[in-house]
């Protein structure tokens, strides 16, 4: 099985979670680009979605399917959205789409989580993939002296601004053995926007696309 087969199975298997008439929240990347093939086919089963990225509001509404702005909806029954790695504990990296604030507000103003994910990116200890950190561009150096400090080796993505007109600071190095500690650390630098580290907000359910 390929990476994009496990993606795609996991995609699909998250269907099973979708019920009609709901406003669903939709994350971005590869893998949801999948699951957003397959809303389409449901589009009239649906309300509509709350996306995560201009680029998966793309793809959704290229599908007929309506985008509903966060703060019209309350509280969404269901998100979905991949991630970078993923503990046994259910905590994540996120970010290598550079989605990561809004996807971390979704995910927290949503009652269920099911995150999608090929199986190579299930970890024992997270950190392989660099962490991603959105800064506001004035605090970039500043962020990044911070990192170091906290045992990290941050890279500037150069040539990459957010949605939200941010950059990012990938983390090299880390070996993350207590994700909501340092999630909770990296939260604390001013001039941290996000941290890609879902640790307080894990994923609830994670589906890898296996055969089983
Ligand atoms: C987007 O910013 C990320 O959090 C994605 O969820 C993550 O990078 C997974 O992307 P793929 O599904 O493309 O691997």
């Amino acid at each position: 099985m390929t990476n994009e087969d496990g993606k795609r199975r996991a995609a699909r298997a998250a269907m099973r979670f979708v019920e009609p008439g709901m406003i669903i929240g939709v994350g971005t990347g590869s893998t949801v680009a999948h699951f957003i093939d397959a809303l389409g086919e449901r589009r009239g089963d649906i309300e509509a979605a709350v996306s995560s990225s201009e680029q998966s509001t793309r793809l959704l509404r290229q599908r007929g399917i309506e985008v509903v702005d966060l703060n019209a909806t309350g509280e969404l029954a269901l998100y979905v959205d991949g991630a970078d790695e993923c503990d046994p504990q259910r905590c994540l990296i996120k970010g290598g789409g550079a989605a990561l604030t809004r996807e971390k507000i979704i995910a927290a103003a949503s009652r269920q989580f099911v995150c999608i994910i090929d199986p190579g990116k299930r970890v024992d200890v997270l950190g392989r993939f660099p962490l991603p950190v959105e800064v506001i561009p004035m605090a970039r150096s500043h962020v990044a002296r911070q990192l170091v400090l906290l045992g990290g080796q941050p890279v500037w993505r150069d040539g990459v601004t957010t949605d939200n007109g941010n950059w990012i600071l990938d983390v090299h190095n880390l070996r993350i053995t207590d994700p909501p500690a340092l999630e909770s650390a990296i939260n604390q630098i001013v001039g941290v926007v996000t941290v890609g580290l879902f640790a307080a907000r894990r994923a609830d359910i994670v589906l890898t696309g296996e055969a089983d």
